[in-house]
């Protein structure tokens, strides 16, 4: 059965970087898919073009890295959705922008967190987002206030693909931040697991201190939200080869892997790299189409 319970069927509209994973989750969700068509001038201005009719209820999928186009696109496509009928719109958002900065770390910045939270809660009735990085924000929808905010985990299906992957895993997170995913991930798997501390100097100049644990001849999972520059797993893959790790393997939610992140986790002596494809990216192994389905399918 198709997943609203109004006379008309939901429809997805895909984004065009993310038109094949929102026709896998259309697929699973039982409903129609359709393609937004984005225009970029040469000035780099957007036109967003959407089916000229749409039912009651509306679910637009897009990922928000390269955060700053996407936000622009996605606020054009859903107050225009709002005039071509829809009533009631869902943002299918795997990846969720701007979640890092939840606080004003220095006098005077903004907290990107809160104002791009209420920019999407003005138009979205419902957001499902996957391993949001909520850290001194408790609750998704203290993040974005919407009237459904669904924090799904990819923990589960991770845990599932070490069990298929790594022989006697040890799980490993790079920062106490991570703590929450190593851990559920640990628990789903009855895997060992242990969290370092990590000390960020810049951008791109991470410090990591692993615990007091066994990891020569281990095979070391290393486990984070998010993979930007690379730099906070390749500072731990560096100090978990010198602590004599038999392999060192990567697996993230959200793989952005920024720049030459891809490279300087290889240089750190990764050899495998893992991701699902919230944000597409060749390291994807684990789709989530199924689990974001399920919330539109199975409402509360
Ligand atoms: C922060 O705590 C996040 O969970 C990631 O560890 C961080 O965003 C990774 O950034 P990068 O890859 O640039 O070190």
């Amino acid at each position: 059965m198709a997943a609203d319970s109004a006379n008309e069927p939901a429809l997805a509209l895909a984004f065009p970087d993310y038109r094949e994973p929102a026709e896998r989750f259309a697929a699973a969700a039982g409903i129609g898919c359709e393609a937004i068509r984005v225009h970029h001038f040469p000035d780099g201005e957007s036109l967003v073009r959407l089916p000229d009719r749409l039912p009651e209820h509306v679910a637009l999928y897009t990922s928000l890295d390269d955060a700053n186009q996407r936000l622009i696109e996605l606020e054009l496509a859903a107050a225009t959705a709002a005039t071509l009928g829809a009533e009631r719109l869902t943002l299918v958002a795997p990846y969720l922008c701007y979640m890092r900065q939840d606080a004003a770390f220095r006098p005077g910045e903004a907290v990107s967190q809160r104002i791009v939270g209420e920019l999407l809660a003005r138009h979205f009735d419902t957001l499902v987002t996957v391993d949001p990085h909520l850290h001194r924000t408790a609750r998704l929808a203290d993040a974005v206030p919407v009237r459904r905010a669904v924090a799904l985990t990819a923990a589960p299906l991770m845990a599932d693909w070490i069990a298929a992957h790594v022989n006697e895993p040890l799980l490993v997170g790079p920062d106490e931040e991570s703590a929450q995913w190593v851990s559920a991930i640990a628990a789903s798997g009855e895997t060992e697991f242990c969290v370092a501390r990590k000390t960020r100097l810049g951008d791109r100049d991470v410090r990591i201190a692993l615990p007091e644990a066994g990891f020569a001849g281990r095979n070391v999972v290393l486990v984070d939200d998010v993979a930007s520059t690379g730099r906070t797993l390749a500072a731990a893959a560096d100090e978990l080869a010198r602590r004599g790790a038999a392999s060192i393997t990567v697996l993230v939610t959200h793989a952005l892997f920024v720049g030459d992140a891809w490279a300087t986790l290889r240089a750190a002596g990764v050899s495998r790299i893992c991701s699902t494809d919230s944000i597409l990216h060749e390291s994807n192994g684990i789709p989530l189409a199924g689990l974001l389905a399920d919330t539109l399918l199975n409402p509360d």
